[in-house]
């Protein structure tokens, strides 16, 4: 680890922010992003002194190329990527503006993409490379529908990930792809969620969408870079709930449904 160059976006809060921390401590160099640049600056002082700050609009194509220049610059290469950024939204589908659409395509998808088109070529060039994109487990069972279009872009999220890690495994194999999947964080992602907090909402104490911490979910992802794989639901109960999912839909959404109807 100690040896690596990591990129981590949306390092200014919340599960980057937890993420620049743990791996600060273990001493690769890091290249943090965000746009909030105070709140960035502090993040990668607190991380290490080997953390570079680079404030970054992620929707903005040219200012992802420089954050990857940026890193080749400081570092020399880069080993790591990790697409993190995101934001949520408090709208159901018949609320949904073009605007909001367009709005969660361009943070959630179109980010990453750019991410994934920045760094893949200096991956291919090396033979090497970890390129890690922050998904939601709302992109596997979409059952929060006040996040309608910000699911339905992490549904995107995964079908790019999958195909890039397909195209890759035939031309590089030693390039890797994950997918990350974290059900419920406590960090400020639904109070910056497009629309505001969703009211009424209060997160199980129990059970399988019980919450993770940011620090929790930095963890898993930390575990991830050491034991690289394809997809990871930093809550381990997810996968058995999504075996369920895909086994009877309509199944599913009836149970999930029942309680409302009492
Ligand atoms: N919290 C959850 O319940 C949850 C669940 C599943 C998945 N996730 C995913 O986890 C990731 C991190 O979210 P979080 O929970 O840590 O939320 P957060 O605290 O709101 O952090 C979001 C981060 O993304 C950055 N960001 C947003 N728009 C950006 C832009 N246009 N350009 C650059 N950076 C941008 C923010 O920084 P600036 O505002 O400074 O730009 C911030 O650092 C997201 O991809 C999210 O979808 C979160």
């Amino acid at each position: 680890m100690a040896d690596r160059v990591i990129v981590v976006t949306g390092a200014s809060s919340g599960i980057g922010a937890s993420l620049a921390q743990q791996l600060g401590a273990r001493g690769p160099r890091l290249v943090l992003a965000a746009r909030r640049a105070d709140l960035l600056a502090q993040v990668a002082q607190r991380a290490s002194p080997r953390a570079l700050a680079v404030p970054t609009d992620v929707t903005r194509r040219e200012e992802v190329l420089r954050l990857r220049d940026a890193a080749l610059r400081a570092f020399g290469a880069i080993d790591v990527w990790i697409n993190n950024a995101g934001r949520g939204i408090s709208r159901s589908v018949l609320e949904l503006s073009d605007a909001d659409v367009d709005e969660m395509i361009a943070v959630n998808l179109k980010s990453a993409l750019y991410g994934m088109q920045a760094v893949v070529p200096h991956f291919q060039e090396r033979g090497a490379g970890h390129l890690i994109n922050v998904s939601s487990f709302l992109s596997r069972i979409p059952l929060a529908s006040p996040r309608s279009a910000y699911s339905a872009a992490k549904h995107a999220l995964n079908a790019l990930t999958a195909n890039l890690r397909m195209d890759l495994a035939r031309t590089h194999p030693g390039i890797r792809v994950s997918l990350v999947m974290p059900g419920i964080v406590l960090t400020d992602f639904g109070r910056n969620a497009l629309g505001g907090a969703t009211t009424g909402f209060a997160p199980p104490s129990a059970g399988p969408m019980k919450p993770q911490t940011a620090d929790e979910v930095a963890a898993a992802i930390v575990a991830l870079i050491e034991q690289p794989r394809a997809e990871l639901y930093t809550n381990p109960a997810h996968r058995e709930l999504a075996l369920r999912y895909f086994g009877d839909v309509a199944a599913f959404e009836g149970e999930l449904l029942a309680p409302r109807r009492e």
